[in-house]
């Protein structure tokens, strides 16, 4: 259900100009740039952690109220895992955490429904139930799925769908042969959602850094020199209305490419 009389006025405007019939039905966000922001105030870098996760709300709410159908933001790389300080990882254990407590009542306000993609397993037991908490009492609502990505790699989620689809094969319930694009996709993560349409990364990096990779073979890309701190629902309103000016092709040839030429013969002289 769309809840337009709850986004601010500035961010009405840019509704208005949204095409309904073209809204992507899923956006996933490389949330990049915490550490920058806290340092451009010189402050320590948690708070920009901190910062951010009031963006992962406010940025949920507004998808919620535009009927954004799934959410799926970068929360914590498995290489966070591995590379960072493990002050750093611990403090963002903590706040994922006080996170979840503190929001749940607003995601059932917003009527969200919060996953979690990655080697979840892997993460402390506590920081799991809560996980689990939050997903247990928001599961039954109907409007936008928050996906966080935690302790997540996009070369790590296709090494375990190898793994699953090798014990099919093992088992004898598929044969080598007629292995599909189909069969890898099912057992990935994100089996249950169609692919991102829109892909936005915050702080003006050019990089994928292993996210979501079979999932974005044709999704469009946004990249924002704001960093993630600063990141509004106006700012997903106006990568929308980006996406929306972009031609999708998905491998085709698209309008003003050229007429597509018919007889053979001339095409033959054409490369002569
Ligand atoms: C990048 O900033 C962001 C992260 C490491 C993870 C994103 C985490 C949050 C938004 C906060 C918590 C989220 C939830 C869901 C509670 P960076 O530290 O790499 O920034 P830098 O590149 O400027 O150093």
């Amino acid at each position: 259900m769309l809840r337009i009389d709850e986004l601010t006025s500035e961010e009405r405007a840019v509704h208005a100009t949204l095409k309904p019939e073209r809204l992507p039905q899923h956006v996933a966000i490389i949330m990049d740039g915490n550490g920058r922001w806290a340092g451009h105030r010189s402050l320590k870098r948690f708070l920009g952690h901190q910062q951010g996760a009031k963006s992962v709300q406010l940025v949920t709410e507004t998808a919620s109220r535009i009927g954004l159908p799934w959410l799926t933001l970068y929360a914590f790389s498995l290489e966070n895992n591995l590379r960072r300080p493990k002050a750093e990882v611990s403090f963002l254990m903590r706040l994922l955490k006080s996170y979840l407590e503190s929001n749940v009542q607003r995601m059932m306000d917003n009527n969200v429904r919060i996953r979690y993609i990655g080697r979840i397993h892997e993460l402390p037991t506590e920081v799991q139930d809560k996980m689990h908490w939050a997903e247990g009492i928001t599961a039954a609502n109907t409007g936008t799925t928050l996906t966080l990505a935690l302790n997540y790699g996009g070369r790590s989620e296709i090494v375990d769908a190898f793994r699953a689809l090798a014990k099919e094969v093992q088992q004898g319930h598929i044969s080598p042969e007629l292995i599909s694009e189909e069969d890898i996709h099912r057992h990935l993560y994100t089996a249950q959602m169609p692919d991102p349409d829109l892909l936005i990364r915050t702080s003006g990096e050019m990089r994928i850094s292993n996210y979501l990779l079979w999932q974005i073979a044709y999704t469009e890309i946004f990249v924002t020199e704001r960093l993630w701190p600063d990141f509004r629902g106006i700012n997903l309103l106006e990568a929308i209305a980006a996406f929306q000016r972009r031609e999708r092709r998905y491998g085709g040839i698209g309008e003003n490419c050229g007429e597509v030429e018919e007889d053979p013969d001339r095409m033959k002289i054409a490369a002569s």
